[in-house]
């Protein structure tokens, strides 16, 4: 049996979620097919060694250990170390800045840039929102109005983006596992984000995801395509998760739980061969 090295934070206290039940539920599975250590995001380089493949899980914000994450990129590199995912995808694995990129190429995403310089690129409207190129879980994000965007905006550093207000409908998620799509929840109330429900994805909405998971074209892992619903009907990208995806598993139906996880230990076998 190979051995996994599953990294997740057990105990970091997320917005509405409980990263230590999905993984506890994951993990318990995962050993049915693999010897499997689990360790915090902070110490893998106590334990990569003894690891086939390092399982990137629930970490938290990875701006939270930012040195640790940075040599630990840097050793998956200098070391060859596996990784699932793996490391190359384009996307939040890199902070928000392909936000811009895909604003540029007219994907269907919430237009995003991070100098006012380009604010024509943005719709004119009245409430603006500001976050941190390398956030995670909501930290840093702004609400400004538009007249307040020259104090919010630091002009030489860029570590922001700028994006409007979106009065959506509500937000909704797309899992794909390798490049295969899995299942489809949204939050129905829109102050609840992480009280999330089955949601039966359309054609139409499978093209929309299914764009955002070809630009990206990672060698293999779990990706989320987080969206919004606009009073227009329309679905904009408001992230695209490619590092640590939390997974919701706990609010699934039994047959799609399962369904999960038997591709994902297949997933993993195939990046054990790669
Ligand atoms: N431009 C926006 N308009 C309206 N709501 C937004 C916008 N950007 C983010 N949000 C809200 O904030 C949440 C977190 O933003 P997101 O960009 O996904 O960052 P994070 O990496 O922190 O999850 C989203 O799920 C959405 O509810
Ligand atoms: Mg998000």
């Amino acid at each position: 049996m190979k051995t996994l090295l599953f990294v997740t934070d057990l105990y970091y206290e997320a917005k509405g979620r409980n990263y230590y039940e999905e993984d506890l539920f994951l993990t318990s599975k995962l050993r049915e097919a693999f010897n499997l250590v689990i360790c915090h995001p902070e110490d893998i380089e106590a334990f990569e060694d003894i690891a086939d493949l390092i399982v990137f899980r629930n970490a938290g914000p990875v701006s939270n250990f930012k040195d640790k994450y940075e040599a630990f990129r840097k050793r998956i590199v200098s070391k060859r170390l596996k990784t699932y995912n793996a490391f190359n995808g384009k996307a939040d694995v890199n902070g928000k800045e392909y936000l811009i990129e895909l604003t540029n190429a007219h994907f269907p995403i919430i237009p995003t840039i991070d100098t006012l310089d380009s604010l024509h690129k943005l719709p004119d409207v009245d409430m603006y929102i500001v976050k941190p190129k390398d956030g995670a879980d909501s930290i840093g994000m702004e609400f400004v109005t538009k007249d307040d965007l020259n104090k919010k905006v630091d002009a030489k550093s860029k570590n922001t983006l700028i994006q409007p207000f979106i009065n959506f409908e509500y937000e909704v998620s797309f899992y794909y596992i390798d490049k295969e799509f899995q299942y489809a929840l949204y939050a129905p109330d829109k102050d609840k984000r992480w009280e999330l429900k089955n949601y039966v994805a359309t054609e139409e909405d499978l093209a929309f995801a299914k764009r955002f998971i070809e630009w990206n074209n990672i060698d293999w892992g779990i990706q989320r395509v987080d969206a919004c619903r606009t009073k227009q009907g329309e679905l904009l990208l408001v992230e695209l998760e490619d590092l640590n995806p939390y997974l919701s598993l706990l609010e699934l139906s039994e047959d799609t739980r399962q369904r999960f996880v038997e591709f994902m230990k297949k997933s993993l076998e195939k990046s054990l061969q790669d």
